[in-house]
């Protein structure tokens, strides 16, 4: 079997990967690393996907389809799996790149090689190393963000700390799914004073969707009257990213923060290349 029912996805070549990953799938046999036994080590599951659902997957190809996106993030990419629909979704749009951040060697190389049996090799930049660093500057706006991460040891998770990295990265207008519910991820991304709406959908027990409609005009995303970065030292956006952020918030944030008039504006503004402000 390689193209499953119903999927947007035309191509035999990529379907045929996502079937033998989807068939390869196992459960790892401490409990995982959100189990209560399970270790937290990523690199003690080099060999276990922990990959999204097809229903995810085909939703991301037709969210990124519908957004004639370009340039996507992820938080992680594990084998690959959530990297094969953005990829497809992206070289169906024309041509792009998925930036991936995957902190198990092994697993980059995994993602390599899937990514190339799909003929997709040419859409993906897997970075090697811990996402709240590799991710930090994304080299322009993405029109998608995946946050589908890690448990941490206590503090902030890592779904809250990469999502306050990249939010400033993602246009008006892009998308943000999370797939594992992390209570203090749901507090930020729910929080209208940081410029997202939000809903819950049935799929794989409950995935975030989040819409980016402003800049956002809550704490976390006040810069200091000399413009300096706010963000602690480990979560520091690239200063051209920053400065671009800055301008567009403080003109927002004169108004009404959910919904001022520059909302969306930016994903219409952008030229026929699809390229950034
Ligand atoms: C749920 S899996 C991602 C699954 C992937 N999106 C897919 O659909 O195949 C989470 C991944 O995060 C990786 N990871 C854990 N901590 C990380 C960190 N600090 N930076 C980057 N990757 C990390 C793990 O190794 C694991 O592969």
């Amino acid at each position: 079997m390689t193209d499953r029912p119903h999927s947007p996805i035309q191509d035999p070549r990529v379907n045929a990967v996502i079937a033998r990953l989807q068939g390869a799938r196992q459960r790892p046999s401490d409990g995982g690393p959100r189990g209560a036994s399970g270790s937290r080590d990523p690199h003690a599951y080099a060999g276990l996907g922990f990959s999204i659902h097809p229903e995810q997957g085909e939703l991301i190809y037709l969210l990124c389809r519908g957004l004639r996106a370009t340039r996507v993030a992820e938080f992680a990419t594990s084998v690959g799996m959530s990297t094969l629909y953005f990829a497809a979704a992206i070289r169906d749009n024309g041509g792009g790149t998925v930036i991936g951040s995957e902190i198990v060697p092994a697993k980059v190389e995994a993602a390599k090689r899937n990514l190339a049996e799909a003929g997709l090799a040419d859409y993906a930049e897997i970075r090697e190393g811990d996402a709240r660093k590799t991710l930090r500057d994304l080299a322009g706006p993405v029109d998608f963000v995946l946050i589908d991460g890690w448990p941490g040891e206590g503090g902030p998770s890592l779904a809250r700390e990469v999502i306050e990295i990249v939010a400033p990265q993602l246009l008006v207008g892009g998308y943000v799914m999370n797939d594992n519910a992390e209570p203090d991820y749901l507090d930020y991304i729910r929080d209208p004073n940081n410029g997202f709406v939000s809903m819950t959908l049935p799929l794989k027990g409950g995935t975030e969707l989040s819409l980016k409609v402003s800049e956002g005009c809550g704490p976390q995303s006040l810069a200091r009257p000399d413009g300096q970065n706010t963000q602690p030292a480990g979560q520091r956006v690239a200063p051209k990213i920053f400065h671009f952020t800055e301008i567009r918030k403080r003109r927002m944030c004169r108004g009404n923060p959910a919904q001022g008039r520059g909302a969306y504006r930016d994903r219409h503004e952008r030229g026929p290349d699809g390229g950034g402000r």
